[in-house]
């Protein structure tokens, strides 16, 4: 289903140039039929992003070239805008991610959130907060607000330098930004008093909430904050089953939302 963040007819099929090895790999991973036919027609007729993912993600090197290799020739104009748009509908995050300036104005779990919702979850005076998939800054910069330092670990560099670009212009001196990612956080154990993410976790649970484990203090906080959303959000099991307390509010769509922390013993 759609999120709604983009007009994808307003994106180039350059876009592709601005995204991570992360992301070309799994866009290149998909295996529906129209998903690959499209990619095959757009990366046929683009031959500067053919190159760039062979360079930037030498494993998806085979799947460009049968993907090319199988494109119908001759496509028309039409026909290749289509597929070139197709594809970008269908990386609908990974496309806004390369126009953060876009994104609080067009990300629902960002222009409808209040940050009071994370400050009742803990308190952050003076803590040291890690904010994971930082994304543009929803969370750590509000954190920032009321923390001693927030560290925001994103892999995608135009939301970093987004994020560096924002904290220059607001003159903030307690945000540091950097890569990675939450299955290998570059942070020695037991480093925070509080670890947030929001629309971050959920593919590798166990892994994921092991390494936010990790470095997470004792007595500290783990926070699973996503931001509210025109969907409802339902009620996550994977997270109460594992020990964390799931609270609910209806949120500024009107729509369910269930946001999760837990006390590191
Ligand atoms: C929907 S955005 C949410 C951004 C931010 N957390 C927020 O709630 O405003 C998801 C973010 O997770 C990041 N991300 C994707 N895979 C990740 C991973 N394996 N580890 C850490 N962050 C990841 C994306 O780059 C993106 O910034």
């Amino acid at each position: 289903m759609p999120f709604g963040w983009i007009k994808p007819e307003e994106y180039s099929f350059n876009s592709l140039l601005l995204m991570e090895r992360f992301q070309l790999r799994y866009a290149l991973g998909r295996e529906e039929p129209e998903w690959t036919q499209a990619m095959g027609i757009a990366l046929a007729a683009n031959p500067a992003v053919v190159w760039y993912i062979k360079h930037r993600c030498p494993e998806c090197a085979q799947s460009v070239d049968r993907l090319v290799a199988d494109a119908p020739k001759g496509v028309s104009a039409e026909k290749l805008r289509h597929a070139e748009v197709f594809v970008i509908a269908r990386m609908e995050d990974f496309a806004i991610y390369t126009t953060p300036e876009k994104m609080a104005a067009n990300c629902d779990f960002i222009r409808g959130w209040n940050k009071e919702r994370l400050f009742s979850l803990a308190d952050f005076n003076k803590k040291a907060v890690l904010d994971i998939g930082a994304g543009s800054g929803r969370l750590a910069f509000a954190a920032a607000e009321k923390a001693a330092m927030v560290y925001a670990v994103e892999p995608v560099g135009t939301l970093r330098e987004f994020m560096r670009d924002e904290i220059a212009r607001l003159g903030i001196r307690n945000i540091r930004v950097l890569d990675g990612f939450v299955e290998r956080l570059p942070y020695p154990d037991a480093t925070f008093d509080i670890v947030m993410s929001g629309h971050v976790v959920g593919d590798f649970i166990d892994a994921e909430l092991a390494e936010i484990d990790r470095v997470t203090k004792p007595g500290g906080w783990m926070l699973n904050v996503p931001g509210d959303s025109e969907f409802d959000i339902g009620p996550w099991k994977e997270l109460t089953s594992r020990g964390f307390e799931e609270i609910h509010y209806v949120g500024s769509f009107g729509k369910d939302v269930h946001v999760h922390r837990k006390q590191k013993l």
